[in-house]
């Protein structure tokens, strides 16, 4: 079985590489569960995870020079495939061949997790959008980035990818969060997977190059991720068919 996820937003910074790693570590109770730092041009999943100092990264592959399992550090209980963040990295890495990483990754795994690039400019940047089975939409809980999320929405269905749900990360108690779920609940259309409040831990977490569940498992964010993963019913896609969707994907031209 596979289901491939997308971890998108509209804006940057909303959680998406924190939520990422949560929802990921959360699976992997249940699951084989692998990473990508799909932000091939941003990357900064390999900072949440204390893989700064590695050589062979995500850009490596996407490069030609080294294969797929050369990138593929088990941490935290997952299989991590990081990103560099070099320029000349992201210039040397073709943003195609991320199709055939997944694919291969796809044939040894339950979950892939996709964290995906902030805006949809670059075909890089649509990639994991296009492809996955599912999106989660990682938004705070105002209207423009619900607005933002809804253009993430509309372009994932667009193309056929189903919506697993929303979070609202970073949420604090003056928000008016209720009547914001209440306006959301009826424009996406996955269900609210969970409200993530903003808290300590989780930039304490990213100081420790640790994921959050890892660093403060007990604490309220975590557990919410927890409960969030409880309503993300994986389905059990056959690898064969996913690993060739991939290989054989059109990415449209922008
Ligand atoms: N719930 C939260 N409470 C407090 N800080 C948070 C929370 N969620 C994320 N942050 C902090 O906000 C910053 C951005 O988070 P993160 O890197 O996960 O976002 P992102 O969407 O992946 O960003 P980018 O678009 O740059 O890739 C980090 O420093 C992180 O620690
Ligand atoms: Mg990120």
């Amino acid at each position: 079985m596979v289901e491939v996820f997308a971890v998108a937003s509209g804006k940057g910074g909303t959680g998406k590489t924190t939520s990422t790693l949560a929802l990921g570590m959360a699976l992997a109770d249940d699951y084989d569960v692998t990473v990508i730092d799909a932000d091939t041009g941003m990357a900064n999943l390999l900072f949440h995870t204390g893989l700064s100092d590695r050589e062979t990264t995500l850009h490596e592959v996407l490069g030609g020079d080294e294969p797929v399992e050369a990138a593929i550090y088990e941490r935290f209980g997952m299989d991590v495939i990081p990103c560099g963040t070099s320029l000349s990295g992201f210039r040397e890495a073709d943003p195609a061949r991320l199709r055939e990483v997944v694919a291969t990754v796809a044939e040894q795994t339950d979950v892939i997790l996709l964290d995906s690039a902030a805006t949809l400019g670059s075909r890089s940047a649509v990639l994991p959008i296009v492809l996955a089975d599912r999106v989660v939409i990682v938004v705070q809980p105002t209207i423009p980035a619900i607005s933002d999320g809804l253009k993430v929405q509309e372009y994932a269905t667009t193309y056929g990818t189903g919506i697993a749900g929303v979070l609202f990360n970073r949420v604090t108690q003056d928000e008016g969060i209720d009547r914001v779920s209440d306006k959301a609940q009826q424009y996406f259309e996955g269900e609210i997977l969970a409200s993530i409040p903003e808290s300590e831990e989780v930039r304490e977490a990213r100081r420790a190059s640790q994921p959050l569940l890892a660093y403060a498992p007990e604490s309220e964010a975590a557990r919410s991720y927890r409960n969030a993963t409880d309503s993300l019913t994986v389905r059990d896609g056959e690898e064969g068919t996913v690993a060739d969707r991939f290989r054989n994907a059109v990415i449209p031209e922008l």
